[in-house]
């Protein structure tokens, strides 16, 4: 073979070879990649599985129906084991390695300001189902959420305690290591002096502890009428124990990191006659929800969704909406239509985003009774500031 040969066939396999490149990106492309990151291990594991459950359902639901744009929708989850840097790793990997066109998640606030920290960077859209600090969509064009927000839902738990249960003397224990928390005893201590009440002593822990016997003898020196727990289910179960074993007797109040199947597992009767805050309760008779629950439980032998599942639902379905809206999926004309997601009709209720990228929905207020949590009220959203 004469030289001129060789080279000419060394330069056939090189142009071969980037054929063979060029069609796996094309067949990549067949897809739409969308990114999930949730808790799917960890002390808030159930966050984590619930939230995939609702996505699966939502990416699969549309898949079944021919897809999106006319391509199949393709998910990839990564576990952040409930730990932001793990969140961050994970964002990180399913932009630069994974090339998703939008990322969903995570459930815990914290998280949620990791990893929207680099999806705003790198100028891909996120939708949060869950996460409810204000300071996840601050100054975020890029990030978004289906919620409500903690000003919020702190102001619910307070009215509550004030009207419902004529609580007038409320002692707060929260984490200190979660932003969620962090904002949530900020938010209700204000409602709770608002609406006439006093806060009798704020003490904290961090997620994990084992013992919170320091803090729980002087809230109970300060003799409360109930005691608000903004926290995670694994430590507010823990606390519910020792509240009990230390012979307090009020009613503990939270707010929706209460909602797994598991803090009543942990926690039992101690539980009997407290109050969390939720995002829906599966005794709401709306038709479109009830439909959902009654697919969600043949699917899920039998399990009724927590708040997590039909979020993440909702979550999922509002960016394949926006994603047919903006007829494309490149990432600012995809911002921009989750942006202008209006009387968008979800199982969670109808999702209207404001010029904040926040979700204005009503609480309800759910009850254990008889070893149920049951519906106790509803709290509407604040009226526009406008
Ligand atoms: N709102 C919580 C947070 O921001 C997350 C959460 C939402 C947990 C709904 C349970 C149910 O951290």
């Amino acid at each position: 073979m004469s030289a001129a040969v060789r080279r000419i066939t060394v330069a056939a396999a090189m142009v071969a070879g980037l054929a063979v490149a060029t069609m796996a990106a094309h067949a990549a492309d067949d897809t739409i990649k969308i990114g999930h990151y949730a808790s799917k291990t960890g002390p808030e594991a159930t966050f984590g599985q619930s939230s995939d459950k609702g996505v699966k359902m939502a990416i699969d639901e549309a898949n079944n129906a021919g897809g999106v744009l006319g391509k199949k929708l393709e998910l990839i989850t990564y576990d952040t084991q409930g730990k932001s840097a793990e969140a961050s790793n994970a964002v990180t990997r399913l932009i630069n390695n994974d090339h998703v066109v939008a990322l969903l998640g995570e459930v815990a606030s914290s998280l949620s300001l990791a990893g929207g920290e680099i999806a705003q960077a790198n100028g891909i859209p996120m939708i949060t189902h869950a996460s409810t600090n204000p300071k996840v969509t601050q100054g975020r064009d890029m990030v978004f959420r289906v919620c409500f927000i903690d000003p919020f839902q702190g102001y619910a738990v307070a009215k509550f305690a004030t009207d419902n249960l004529k609580a007038k003397k409320i002692a707060i224990l929260y984490d200190q290591g979660q932003a969620y928390s962090v904002g949530l005893r900020k938010d209700f201590s204000k409602a709770v002096k608002q609406l006439g009440g006093t806060i009798t002593t704020e003490q904290s822990y961090t997620g994990g502890d084992q013992d919170f016997s320091a803090q729980l003898t002087t809230i109970r020196e300060g003799q409360p009428d109930a005691i608000f727990i903004p926290g995670y289910y694994t430590d507010v179960g823990n606390i519910a124990l020792q509240v009990r074993k230390l012979g307090i007797t009020v009613p503990l109040l939270g707010t929706d990191g209460w909602d797994s199947a598991k803090l009543k597992e942990i926690a039992g009767d101690a539980l009997k006659d407290c109050y969390y805050s939720n995002h829906y309760t599966p005794e709401d008779p709306r038709p479109e929800l009830q439909a959902f629950i009654k697919k969600f439980k043949e699917l899920h032998n039998g399990e009724t969704p927590d708040a997590m599942a039909v979020l993440a639902y909702d979550g999922a379905n509002v960016l394949l909406d926006a994603m047919k809206r903006a007829n494309t999926t490149e990432p600012k004309a995809l911002a921009k239509a989750i942006g202008e997601t209006k009387g968008f009709k979800g199982v969670t209720g109808t999702i209207t985003l404001d010029e904040n990228r926040n979700a204005k929905k009503p609480a309800v207020i759910l009850q254990m009774k008889d070893g149920e949590w049951r519906y106790a009220a509803s709290i509407a959203p604040p009226a526009d500031e406008k």
